[in-house]
């Protein structure tokens, strides 16, 4: 990754609670102390947003492709990933890779977890692994972004 770039780490709704939210889901960790804990695991630049409104995570996600230098998004997209084809058109249409996030296994949740819009159109997706699926994230878009140098 170039000096001057960095990778944001992207949630959508109901994510800020997680610590108290359903913690036989998604545990008792608070989110802002996961999102500490993946910062302070990479020597990289690294941005945190979170955002319970569905228009704000696409102009988010078009604001930092336009400003260029994000390399990367890790983004849990919560409930939108089963439901958003605005924002899985948005992650299509601009130039950052983006990899889905998930705490918890959507693939072994309720059939409509199952679904994700935004997969197609995200570099790859990592789901199941607690608060490490963002640290797998992260270290992957560092990978897309050294290949790509
Ligand atoms: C989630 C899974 C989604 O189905 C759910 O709506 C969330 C969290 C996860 O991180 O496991 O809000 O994205």
């Amino acid at each position: 990754m170039k000096p001057n770039q960095y990778i944001l780490i992207l949630n959508g709704p109901n994510l800020n609670l997680v610590g108290t939210r359903e913690p036989g889901i998604y545990g008792v960790r608070p989110m802002l102390d996961i999102i500490d804990d993946v910062m302070a695991a990479f020597p990289e630049k690294m941005e945190y947003r979170q955002s319970n409104s569905e228009g704000e995570l696409i102009d988010i996600i078009q604001q930092v492709a336009a400003e260029r230098e994000c390399a990367g998004i890790a983004f849990n997209a919560g409930a939108y990933t089963h439901t958003s084809l605005a924002l899985a058109d948005c992650i299509a249409a601009v130039d950052v890779p983006v990899v889905e996030v998930h705490l918890s296994n959507i693939h072994a949740r309720e059939e409509i977890r199952r679904r994700s819009l935004i997969g197609p159109v995200c570099a790859g997706s990592i789901s199941g692994f607690g608060a490490y699926s963002y640290h797998l994230a992260v270290q992957a878009l560092l990978n897309l972004a050294d290949e790509k140098d």
